[in-house]
């Protein structure tokens, strides 16, 4: 077994998705207690402009309630139960706005922000002042697979970090990078698509890789030898003891 020289992040997908109901603050809190160095959210925006941490665009899989976000208020999504669908023992845990998360999560955990909707002024209004309220500019990697909102986002604010998010078998992944036409942070591949070939290049011009999503043992430990800047994962605990065990 070789030893590692430098440790990928530890980025819980949805806070700790596998074993706690996703994007809540019970997930998130169980990411950080499982030791992961950063946590991965997916955002909506409401019908009353709040930024809402959901993967779907409706509260139907993973709430009691039903319904388009876009077309709910911040406070009627306040009153669904967003624990109860994983298991009994969650009952009651809310939907959480982005700014709770951002208030509950220690400054130095890396918050990766997957914007799932559409750009709309209202959604880069409130996420800039977010980012300034918490002081988060630095702590936070905005990713989404519409490169469109991350231009947008990034035209308006270009220390903002970006990561691009796919699911492509690009030939050079690096090359997606500069492509794009602004400054890309982080590449966040599908798993699966990328070689330790690609990952190097891309370190090697000054990019990050945080595959997603990967969970079980065999994949952990193929994208820890392939060198991953960090590994988004449903079970952050899982990869901390792979990592503890594999550390000089
Ligand atoms: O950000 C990585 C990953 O979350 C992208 O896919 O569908 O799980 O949001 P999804
Ligand atoms: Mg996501």
């Amino acid at each position: 077994m070789t030893s590692l020289q430098a440790k990928p992040l530890i980025i819980g997908h949805r806070g700790a998705a596998g074993e706690a109901p996703e994007n809540t603050l019970a997930s998130f809190a169980l990411a950080l207690r499982q030791g992961a160095d950063a946590i991965e959210l997916d955002i909506h925006v409401s019908a009353d402009g709040e930024l809402v941490v959901c993967h779907d665009a409706t509260v139907n899989r993973t709430t009691n309630g039903e319904g388009a976000i876009a077309e709910l208020t911040a406070a009627s999504l306040k009153r669904l139960d967003a624990g109860g669908w994983f298991a009994e023992r969650y009952a009651g845990e809310p939907v959480p706005l982005l700014e709770e998360v951002f208030s509950m999560v220690p400054a130095g955990i890396m918050i990766n922000v997957e914007i799932k909707c559409a750009y709309s002024p209202r959604l880069e209004e409130r996420l800039f002042e977010l980012l300034k309220q918490f002081d988060r500019l630095e702590g936070v990697v905005v990713s989404s697979f519409n490169h469109k909102v991350l231009q947008r986002l990034k035209r308006s604010e270009p220390r903002l970090r970006i990561g691009l998010l796919y699911s492509s078998n690009f030939a050079n992944h690096r090359k997606v990078a500069e492509v794009s036409g602004f400054e890309v942070y982080s590449l966040h591949p599908y798993y699966r698509l990328i070689s330790p070939e690609d990952v190097a290049d891309a370190a090697a011009h000054g990019l990050s890789v945080y595959p997603y999503t990967i969970n079980r043992q065999e994949d952990l430990l193929a994208a820890i030898e392939a060198g991953m800047s960090g590994i988004i994962t449903d079970y952050p605990g899982r990869l901390r003891e792979l990592l503890k065990s594999r550390l000089p």
